[in-house]
C-alpha cells in the first residue's frame, strides 16, 4: 500500500476522532498526525483505544498560529490533510462570533497557506496532494419546511418528507448564524486556493451527526444525559425544526471514500436522507432510554420543556447526497432507529465519559445557557 503522512486537525473532536480512528485502524501504512488545540470541545480520552498504534501522533497546536502549521507540515512531510478543527456549535457562536471567525476563517486561511507554501516547493508540486475540507450544509441556509406534517414523497428523487426542496452542491451559500457564516467563508477561501493557484482540495459539506463522543451540549447527547439524570429536556420554540441526521461513523467513510477517490476541485454533499423534527428526536430518545435504563414506557416524557427559541433558528435542513451516491456508490450503512439505539447504549456503558466532560466549566456554561433559553 502506497505510503502517506495525513494531517488530521481537530482529530480530538467528535467528528475528527472518528476519522482518525478510521484512519488510523485501516490504513496501517499511513502516517495519521491529529493536530489539535484541546479546546473544551476537544478530549484525548476520544482517541485511548488508538492512542498507542504506531502510525498515530498527536500534536498539540492552533491552526491559527501560521508559523507552526508551516513548521509541522514542513517537518513531518505532509502530503495529506484532513481539515475539521473547527468552531462547531451555533449557540456559542451567537455569544461569541470572534471565536468562530478566528478559527473557521481565520485558521483555515492560515492552514491552506501553509500547505500551498509547502507543497509548492515540491519538485512534484501538487501531484498526489490534498486538502480535504469538511464543512456542513448550514452554509447554505434554511428550506422551507412546506409540508409540517411530513406529508411530503420520503424519496431519495420526489422531494424530502418535509418539503420538496433539498440542498445540492449547487445551492447558493445563505448561512444564517455566526457559526455557518464562518463556515462559509472557510468554503471560500478554500475553493479561491484551487481556482487561483490549482491547489489540490475537495470540500464536503455534511448533516448533523449524531454518535459516540459528541459534546454534551448538541440535542441528542444533551437529551440522553439529562433523561438519563432526570434533567429538563430544552426544546428551542415548538420543536417543528427539521434536520437531516447521519450517524458519525458513516460520515468518516464517505470521507475515506472522497479523499481518496473524489474529484479533485469538487464539492460533495454527504447525508442520510433522513430527516426529523426535533421534537420527535426528543421523543424517540426518551423511548429509547427509558427502555434501555429499565424505566417505563415514557416514563421521562414530563421532561420535555420547550423554552425560548435560537435567534436566527433555520427552519429544515435536508441533503441531497445522489452525487456521492452515484458516482461513488456511497450510502448510510444505519437506519436511523438502529443508530440512535447504538448511540444511547453508548453514552449508558460511557457513563464516566460524560461525567468527565460535563463537570465544572462547561456545567456553568450550560446552566447559564439554559437561564439565558428561559428568561
Ligand atoms: P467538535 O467541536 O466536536 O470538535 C472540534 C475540534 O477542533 C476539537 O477537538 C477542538 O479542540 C478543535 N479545535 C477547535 N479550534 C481549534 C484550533 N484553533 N486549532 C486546532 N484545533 C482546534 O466539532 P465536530 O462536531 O467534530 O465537527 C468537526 C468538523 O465537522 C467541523 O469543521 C464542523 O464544522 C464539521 N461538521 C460538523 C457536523 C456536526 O453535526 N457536528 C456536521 C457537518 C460538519
Ligand atoms: P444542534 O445539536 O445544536 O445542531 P445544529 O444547530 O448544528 O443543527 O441542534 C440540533 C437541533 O436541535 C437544532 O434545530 C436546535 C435544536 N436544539 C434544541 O431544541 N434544544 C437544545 O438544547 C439544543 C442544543 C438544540
Amino acid at each position: 500500500m502506497e505510503k502517506r503522512t495525513i494531517m488530521v486537525t481537530g482529530g480530538a473532536g467528535f467528528i475528527g476522532s472518528s476519522v482518525v480512528r478510521h484512519f488510523v485502524k485501516k490504513y496501517p501504512d499511513y502516517k495519521i498526525i491529529n493536530v489539535d488545540k484541546l479546546t473544551y470541545a476537544g478530549n484525548l480520552e476520544n482517541l485511548k483505544d488508538i492512542e498507542h498504534f504506531p502510525n498515530y501522533s498527536f500534536i498539540k497546536a492552533d491552526i491559527c498560529d501560521f508559523v507552526d502549521m508551516c513548521r509541522i507540515i514542513e517537518e513531518n512531510e505532509v502530503d495529506g490533510i484532513i481539515h475539521l478543527a473547527a468552531e462547531s456549535h451555533v449557540d456559542r457562536s451567537i455569544k461569541d462570533p470572534f471565536t468562530f471567525a478566528r478559527t473557521n476563517v481565520m485558521g483555515t486561511l492560515s492552514l491552506l497557506q501553509a500547505a500551498r507554501l509547502y507543497w509548492e516547493k515540491s519538485p512534484s508540486k501538487y501531484s498526489g496532494k490534498l486538502f480535504y475540507h469538511v464543512s456542513t450544509d448550514e452554509v447554505y441556509g434554511a428550506l422551507e419546511l412546506s409540508c409540517p406534517n411530513g406529508t411530503g414523497i420520503s424519496n431519495e428523487c420526489g422531494g424530502g418528507p418535509y418539503g420538496r426542496d433539498f440542498f445540492t452542491e449547487k445551492t447558493a451559500y445563505m448561512p444564517h448564524s455566526p457559526y455557518s457564516a464562518s463556515k462559509a467563508s472557510g468554503d471560500h477561501f478554500v475553493r479561491s486556493f484551487h481556482d487561483t493557484y490549482g491547489f489540490p482540495i475537495i470540500i464536503s459539506n455534511c448533516s448533523n451527526n449524531y454518535g459516540p463522543y459528541q459534546f454534551p451540549e448538541k440535542l441528542i447527547p444533551l437529551c440522553i444525559n439529562n433523561i438519563r439524570n432526570k434533567k429538563p429536556l430544552p426544546i428551542y420554540g415548538t420543536g417543528e425544526n427539521v434536520r437531516d441526521w447521519l450517524y458519525v461513523e458513516d460520515h468518516s467513510k464517505a470521507i475515506d471514500l472522497l479523499f481518496h477517490k473524489g474529484r479533485v476541485g469538487q464539492t460533495y454533499n454527504i447525508g442520510g436522507f433522513n430527516e426529523w423534527k426535533n421534537i420527535d428526536i426528543v421523543k424517540l430518545l426518551i423511548k429509547i432510554t427509558d427502555k434501555l435504563l429499565g424505566r417505563q414506557e415514557n416514563e421521562d416524557i414530563g421532561l420535555i420543556t420547550f423554552v425560548k427559541d435560537r435567534a436566527g433558528h433555520d427552519l429544515r435542513y435536508a441533503i441531497d447526497s445522489s452525487k456521492l451516491r452515484d458516482e461513488l456508490g456511497w450510502q448510510p450503512s444505519l437506519q436511523f432507529e438502529e443508530g440512535l439505539e447504538k448511540t444511547v447504549k453508548w453514552y449508558i456503558e460511557n457513563r464516566k465519559w460524560l461525567e468527565n466532560v460535563t463537570s465544572g466549566d462547561y456545567m456553568n456554561y450550560y446552566q447559564d445557557m439554559y437561564k439565558l433559553s428561559l428568561s
